[in-house]
């Protein structure tokens, strides 16, 4: 494996971390029980919904949320291209057809609304928004649309645990928020996700898809609260364990402190790149909303080649991404999803020049410094090369 001088992320864990896993494991008790139940409880009041479901990660969490909101064969989605392909597959395993809208500009990577109205048919069943980056999608006229036209919002917020627009955070604006713990999200259990809703009916058939479609859980029964259980519809083993819960409740409690420290980086790369680097073009400036930080998006100059960029950072050490190839460029997805007529420009345009630098709270600023400073040497030594 390579050893990084600087990694693309980095996971948070002190010893609470450890000692939480080990009280887990010394209750003897590790399938979903109390610290579920009490990570499910941190986190609904923390994103202040009434209703919040641990599982084993984003991915089932789309997947749960779409069969709740009744998607299914014939329907459609709505939801960007330029996301991870988990957004697109949800819809997929519900024999539903996604449809890729474009993202709003080169300042701003999120769903167009333009786009989605471009979009709508009358088979339309759902929209999926995806906060890139951790940056709030344009949610306020988003929502009005989809009620407009009584269409199901979800919200794909595996980048977003603890942003907000308005002061609504973002998971708790749509009918259905979905997140993702994995180990290089801004809180992470390894392999983890949550699901979460206002909705009592979406409540009641989330609890149920997560859990076989059981009317009981072993917990219960362990409890004493139950003696049998009924099996009512299809549901599966979404569930999450309490070992995977344990390390949830610590990472919430820092969750604030890691996204303040992502706000920090990120302010010093702006203030960097646009004294020092003005070829290089920021996205969301200006962006509403509070950003939970995720990602460090930039737009490389049209003329640079990006993979020799990213060659040049890999020889100093700096390991560096880029999100998202959009989903309908995969070979499976090109054989299933017909994007002929629509305007995915910008999508394009996106994906073609977008790298993603390192961004993780225990990033120092002199780590920062030599990131921008190895851009500026690389920038110079390519774009001489074109003069
Ligand atoms: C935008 C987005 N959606 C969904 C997922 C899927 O989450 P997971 O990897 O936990 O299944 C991820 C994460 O990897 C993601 O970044």
């Amino acid at each position: 494996m390579k050893k990084w001088v600087v990694p693309l992320s980095d996971i948070d864990f002190r010893q609470e971390e450890t000692l939480a896993v080990q009280q887990v494991i010394n209750s003897g008790w590790l399938t979903m029980g109390e610290k579920t139940v009490e990570f499910e409880q941190d986190f609904g009041k923390f994103i202040d919904v009434k209703y919040a479901f641990a599982v084993a990660n984003g991915t089932v969490a789309l997947h749960m949320a779409c069969l709740a909101a009744g998607i299914g064969p014939g329907d459609e989605v709505i939801l960007p291209a330029l996301t991870f392909v988990a957004t697109a597959n949800a819809v997929l395993y519900c024999g539903a057809k996604p449809v890729f809208a474009d993202v709003v500009s080169l300042d701003d990577f999120t769903i167009s609304l333009e786009s989605i109205k471009k979009l709508k048919s009358p088979r339309t069943k759902a929209i999926i928004v995806m906060h890139y980056g951790g940056y709030p999608c344009h949610m306020e006229e988003i929502l009005l649309f989809a009620r407009e036209n009584k269409l199901i919002l979800i919200e794909d917020a595996a980048h977003a645990p603890g942003a907000s627009l308005y002061d609504i955070r973002m998971g708790a604006w749509g009918d259905i928020g979905c997140f993702s713990f994995f180990a290089n999200k801004n809180m992470t259990t390894g392999e983890g996700g949550m699901v979460t809703t206002n909705d009592g009916e979406m409540a009641e058939k989330l609890k149920k898809l997560r859990s076989h479609g059981m009317t009981s859980l072993t917990w219960d029964r362990h409890k004493g609260h139950a003696w049998s259980y009924d099996v009512v519809s299809l549901g599966f083993n979404y569930r999450i364990d309490e070992i995977h819960s344990a390390l949830g409740i610590e990472q919430l409690k820092k969750l604030v402190e890691f996204n303040d420290k992502r706000k920090n980086i990120v302010q010093d790369y702006q203030t960097r790149f646009l004294s020092g680097i003005p070829e290089m073009k920021i996205p969301f400036l200006n962006h509403p909303g509070q950003s939970a930080y995720h990602l460090m998006p930039v737009l490389l100059p049209p003329s640079i080649d990006r993979i020799v960029f990213m060659e040049h950072m890999k020889t100093a050490g700096i390991q560096t991404s880029f999100h998202y190839p959009p989903i309908y460029k995969f070979s499976y997805h090109k054989g299933v999803i017909n994007t002929k007529d629509i305007d995915l420009s910008i999508t394009e345009e996106i994906a073609n020049r977008e790298v993603t630098l390192p961004l993780y709270p225990k990033l120092k600023m002199e780590e920062v410094q030599f990131v921008v400073n190895t851009i500026r040497m690389i920038f110079d030594i390519l774009l001489k090369d074109q003069d």
